[in-house]
């Protein structure tokens, strides 16, 4: 991959220049200057996803520069090198291949000596035979009763992605209940205890790393749980599994070398759900569909690796997201779901966007001095509209945003759905036009106009499957990628959480002491005496 600053480029400049000449137009004007916007700035995906991005702040000399943009930041060969394997994650000295993971049949990838397309094989196998025997009854716990429920244990990205994809595919979701135990307050993992029995029970415990605080505190009290109930330590291997690369800490914490489900250092945490870290899909959903979200992924996968930038939906969204971020200087985005079903997908891409690019240090080691990614937020579209909808109106901010919406609704109200819809179609037409004419401002009082030219995305999914949510999710992938790769930096580490997670283990010594503490600065010295004095 090329370290290039993109603000030395020539398209950054020329684009720079764009701006200071169009940052005034008014997407009302540039829908009435062309009247076929739709057709030139929409894209169809199979005929699953529909994109369009005609309400931008966009003519067709933007898309033009950002293009060539991409093509002088090298961003094509970056995808190549991606696929290829290459050791692109250079400060973890990885490769990145959540898209070989998708690519089961094909490809021929050798890291480090060894064959991909085994090792991926080998480990679906396992998968597909567990999920199998699970969902089938032939699978039973210590008392030879059949398994009733699954307890992912896991956080960011060893729980986010199986969580968000289970909550989007609930209708796919067979008779095993779910539980997903991320927080480590404590509550979170007694309160779901409560509600299982420890005979028919299988905890996952989720963690690339398999030292992730939250993740082993609330295993042990999990294990301690089973152990005190069933009697017998030798009883957990019916019942715990190890999702994991750290073969050795998870056989130390009680698990079977067999029951653990093997994730490839080459695979990011929140880039894991088609792997191992699927497993709980693939129990929920069956290994058939888990299989059909991974082939959605692969024909994202495809399309973003084949096509040329001026059709490619990752990168389009991705340069249009520059535009506003880096011209406009706008500072967040909006990911707007009109479906319940896809309520948790802001929370996945926080991780996926913010984690892989919330940086700022070049890839050639130099501080930035441009902007890198946006901050993403988001919630569902029905209750965005009885929230934060009015700043998006009204208020000072420019907010790119993007719709989704879902066209097919099988079994639930039609009724509902189109009601659902129609806001869809009428939040993106009042942010995009407003109510303002001239009349309207003599007439009534400023309180009461909307300005519109306000940016967003409309995308549309024709319905929600694995298939097509396995390439929604690729999608957004690819745009964290390309994105990444024109800011130069390192989208797959994440040096930045580390510092709070190492002061944490001195800060709890500290808070089980008797001491008052001082070794810190002074504000975190006396909240933490006030939290020991009170608590006592
Ligand atoms: O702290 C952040 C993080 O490292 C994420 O990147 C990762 O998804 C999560 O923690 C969980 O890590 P692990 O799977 O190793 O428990």
């Amino acid at each position: 991959m090329k370290n290039i600053n993109p603000t030395k480029t020539f398209f950054w400049k020329k684009l720079q220049h764009h701006y200071n000449r169009v940052r005034k137009v008014k997407i009302q004007d540039l829908f009435k200057e062309d009247k076929s916007r739709f057709l030139k700035f929409s894209k169809n995906f199979r005929d699953i996803i529909w994109i369009d991005y005609s309400k931008n702040k966009i003519l067709e000399e933007t898309m033009k520069n950002l293009f060539n943009l991409s093509k002088e930041m090298d961003v094509k060969s970056a995808i190549n090198s991606m696929f290829n394997g290459e050791k692109i994650n250079k400060t973890e000295n990885r490769a990145v291949l959540h898209t070989a993971i998708r690519n089961r049949n094909k490809n021929k990838i050798i890291l480090d000596g060894i064959k991909i397309k085994e090792e991926v094989r080998k480990i679906f196998k396992k998968i597909e035979n567990f999920s199998e025997d699970v969902i089938a009854g032939n699978w039973r716990g210590y008392s030879g009763k059949r398994i009733t429920d699954i307890v992912n244990i896991g956080i960011g990205g060893s729980d986010l992605g199986p969580r968000m994809v289970l909550k989007s595919l609930k209708s796919y979701r067979n008779h095993l209940k779910i539980h997903f135990v991320y927080s480590s307050d404590g509550i979170h993992i007694f309160e779901t205890l409560k509600k299982i029995s420890h005979e028919t029970t299988l905890f996952l415990i989720s963690s690339k790393t398999f030292s992730t605080h939250e993740t082993i505190s609330n295993s042990e009290i999990a294990k301690n749980w089973f152990i005190s109930k069933s009697k017998n330590i030798k009883h957990m291997q019916l019942h715990f599994f190890a999702i994991s690369m750290n073969y050795k800490k998870s056989i130390e914490f009680g698990i079977e070398k067999k029951n653990i489900f093997k994730i490839f250092d080459w695979i990011g945490g929140r880039y894991s759900l088609w792997s191992s870290v699927g497993l709980s899909i693939a129990l929920s959903i069956g290994f058939k569909n888990f299989e059909n979200l991974l082939d959605g992924a692969y024909a994202m996968d495809n399309h973003f690796l084949n096509t040329t930038e001026s059709d490619n939906i990752p990168i389009i969204l991705a340069l249009i997201s520059i535009w506003y971020n880096n011209f406009f200087r706008s500072e967040t985005e909006v990911i707007l779901p009109y479906s319940q079903r896809l309520s948790l997908l802001p929370t996945y891409l926080q991780q996926c966007l913010m984690e892989s690019n919330g940086k700022s240090v070049d890839r050639l080691g130099n501080f930035i001095k441009y902007q890198t990614c946006p901050i993403i937020w988001g919630e569902t579209g029905t209750n965005f509209q009885h929230s934060f909808c009015q700043l998006m109106h009204q208020g000072k901010k420019l907010i790119p945003c993007d719709f989704i919406g879902v066209i097919q609704n099988p079994g639930f109200s039609e009724k509902c759905h189109e009601e659902t819809m129609s806001n869809f179609f009428s939040q993106t037409r009042a942010l995009a036009f407003g109510n303002f004419s001239k009349k309207s401002t003599k007439n009534s009082n400023l309180y009461k106009v909307l300005f519109g030219n306000r940016p967003s995305n409309s995308i549309l999914l024709k319905k929600i499957d694995p298939y097509t949510i396995g390439a929604l999710i690729s999608m957004y992938e690819h745009k964290t990628f390309v994105q990444g790769v024109i800011w130069n930096i390192y989208s797959f580490d994440q040096w930045g959480v580390e510092l709070g997670k190492k002061l944490s283990f001195q800060i709890l010594s500290d808070i089980r002491n008797n001491k008052e503490i001082d070794n810190y600065d002074d504000s975190t010295n006396n909240i933490i005496n006030l939290y020991k004095k009170f608590k006592k």
